[in-house]
């Protein structure tokens, strides 16, 4: 199958087993031209379909039960399948993207469908089937604000996966504690792809600034598009550490780690005057 394909297999397919299209069934020789396309929402079987429903994470201290475990495996899993479809959709909506770049986004893809698989097989033997919870479209509603690939790689790779860099490394920390150490190996493996993930997301945005004056931060800072602030590229613990591998700069960092999200009452000063 072509790019456009595989990326409408994953997207539009509505079986688990299209949403897990092995990407080495592209062949890179056939066209890689088409059309931007963009899709209301993924098609999802009734069976793992989006609710509205909401269903709260377990806290730290009923993961002590198996149940709310596969409870908290069930949010993971959601999340990895909308970031398969997410960047699906980005194949399908920015053609212009240079062959190297498409290529990185596909082996993305295989990450995040390995993290999803990983999370289900464990979900299973706790005797939780993907779908039996509701399931919440929340960062699928992003989609719609993103307009540019950069725009994509701002959202994607340096706000909600640099947020799971923190997420994944709290919750290994938490499931080690409680000594499902499988849990944490998932964890700990999903936080070792993330920050590759980071880093392209980091190596996307810098190719584009580098005969500019502008720097990453600020670069980063004018994509997001409202209502996002950096805040959602951080989590309830900073990991340093692994910001640090993924390759952004210091004073990167340090701006995140700084930032408050106090920009409606600077406006509100502003008004003021
Ligand atoms: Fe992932
Ligand atoms: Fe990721």
């Amino acid at each position: 199958m072509n790019l456009e394909a595989f990326a409408k297999a994953v997207l539009l397919g509505k079986t688990i087993e299209e949403k897990l299209t092995d990407p080495r069934l592209i062949n890179w020789d056939e066209s890689l031209e088409y059309q931007p396309q963009r899709f209301f929402e993924p098609a999802r079987h009734e069976t793992i379909g989006f609710s509205d429903e909401q269903v709260k994470f377990p806290g730290k201290g009923a993961l002590a039960h198996k149940k709310e475990r596969a409870k908290a495996l069930h949010f993971f899993a959601n999340h990895e399948l909308l970031a398969i479809e997410m960047m699906a959709q980005a194949l399908l909506l920015f053609p212009q993207m240079s062959l190297s770049q498409k290529k990185t986004l596909v082996s993305t893809i295989a990450d995040e469908q390995k993290h999803f698989s990983l999370y289900v097989q464990k979900m299973n033997e706790y005797g939780l089937t993907f779908g039996e919870l509701p399931l919440n479209r929340f960062f699928w509603s992003f989609m719609e604000k993103i307009h540019t690939e950069d725009e994509f790689f701002a959202v994607i790779s340096l706000t909600f996966e640099q947020a799971n860099l923190d997420f994944a490394n709290y919750y290994r920390g938490i499931f080690e504690e409680i000594g499902d150490l499988e849990i944490s190996e998932i964890l700990t493996i999903v936080y070792e792809d993330e920050i590759r993930h980071v880093a392209r997301g980091k190596h996307e945005l810098t190719q584009k600034i580098k005969n500019t004056e502008k720097d990453l931060w600020e670069y980063y800072c004018e994509l997001l598009p409202e209502p996002l602030t950096p805040t959602r590229a951080k989590g309830m613990v900073f990991d340093q550490k692994g910001r640090q591998k993924s390759g952004l700069s210091s004073s990167y960092i340090k701006s995140l780690k700084d930032y408050r999200n106090d920009f409606s009452i600077t406006k509100r000063k502003q008004w003021k005057k």
